[in-house]
């Protein structure tokens, strides 16, 4: 049976076009039926009503608490009866709230090894202690949002990336980037029972 994903993105929503390319050109038996996010202006939005997908900006209201913000999105995201929800750029923590309505169906991919920066700005840390010796490598996971804990969850794939002496920022976001597009697209397809 084709999955039924809902995609919550912030921003540019590469890791969504990885998806969706992946959906129509028969890589991946799913289909995007639903996008949100917290930020109206996303692009990722963009992306998706594009290709005809419902996308719907839920924002946070002034002085809303968060798990209040949390019960409204995961109102919306209910609407689309999603088997995954794939948070792909999705720069909020969930609460409570939101993940018990959804146990066991939430995934995130993090452009860092397991247990290794969690948060914002992941490859660009990784980047800067790549720079000062500290590291060698960083890597992109993709795991299940169990709980509240910051990028952190069961890991369903992970990749090693390594980083190289004369590497810009620019080019370790480049191949940080292609791995997440493949490794988002490959641990689906394990989600979903296709390989
Ligand atoms: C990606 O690098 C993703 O791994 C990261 O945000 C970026 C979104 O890019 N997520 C996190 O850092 C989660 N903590 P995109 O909007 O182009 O998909």
């Amino acid at each position: 049976m084709t999955a039924r994903l809902v995609v919550l993105a912030s921003g540019h929503g590469s890791n969504l076009q990885a998806v969706l390319d992946a959906c129509a050109g028969g890589d991946l038996d799913a289909q995007v039926v639903g996008v949100s996010g917290d930020r109206a202006d996303a692009y990722a939005l963009e992306r998706a009503r594009s290709r005809g997908i419902d996308a719907v900006a839920v924002t946070r209201e002034s002085g809303e608490d968060r798990r209040h913000y949390d019960q409204r999105l995961a109102d919306t995201v209910a609407t689309w009866h999603p088997d995954w929800i794939v948070l792909a750029g999705f720069m909020r923590l969930l609460s409570t709230q939101f993940l018990d309505r959804f146990p066991h169906r939430v995934l995130n991919v993090h452009p860092a090894l397991p247990g290794e920066l969690p948060g914002v700005g992941a490859i660009e840390r990784a980047y800067d202690q790549a720079r000062t010796g500290l590291r060698t490598h960083t890597g992109v996971m993709v795991h299940l949002v169990p709980d509240e804990g910051v990028d952190s969850g069961p890991v369903i794939m992970s990749e090693m990336v390594p980083i190289g002496p004369t590497d810009t920022l620019a080019e370790l976001e480049v191949r940080m980037h292609a791995v997440e597009h493949r490794l988002l697209i490959a641990a689906l397809a394990v989600l979903t029972g296709q390989t």
